[in-house]
């Protein structure tokens, strides 16, 4: 099924210049981007982008990275957009992300893992409606 899901190169991707390989990644695994801007998010911004993780000790650090300098929001559309930009990314921590995912190759620590993908198409749907409204989206 194609379906649309939310990739963010995330601020430390950002600063060390790895927002291009990341995109040329998204383009060569077969997504098609359909919106694309950098934004830097204030700290309330990431607290509502990351409300579920609220509770979690990292919380306050999180929102503090995420908030730390401008980020890549990109809406891409592919068949089970989702779960393949999971596999495209890697595991949370880069530490135990396949060889060949970008978190493998491009990120710094779990925290700083340069990029995010949405979990399911629902919370896709929800974080793209946060960074992209319908006129920003093209068909
Ligand atoms: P992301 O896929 O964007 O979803 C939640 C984010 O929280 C995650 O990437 C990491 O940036 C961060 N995160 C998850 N687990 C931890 C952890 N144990 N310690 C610090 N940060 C974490």
């Amino acid at each position: 099924m194609v379906e649309l899901t939310l990739g963010i190169v995330k601020p430390d991707a950002v600063a060390t210049g790895k927002t291009g390989e990341i995109l040329r990644r998204y383009e060569a695994a077969g997504f098609r981007i359909r919106a694309l801007k950098m934004v830097q998010l204030s700290k309330g911004d990431a607290q509502r982008f990351y409300a579920v993780h609220k509770e979690r000790p990292f919380f306050s650090s999180l929102t503090d990275f995420m908030s730390s300098g401008p980020c890549v929001p990109v809406c891409l559309e592919g068949k089970n957009a989702v779960p393949r930009l999971r596999e495209l990314m890697g595991a949370t921590d880069p530490a135990k992300a396949d060889e060949g995912t970008i978190r493998k190759d491009l990120a710094e620590s779990i925290e700083r893992n340069a990029v995010h993908g949405s979990d399911s198409p629902e919370n896709a749907r929800i974080e793209l409606a946060f960074f992209f409204s319908g006129l920003e989206t093209v068909s």
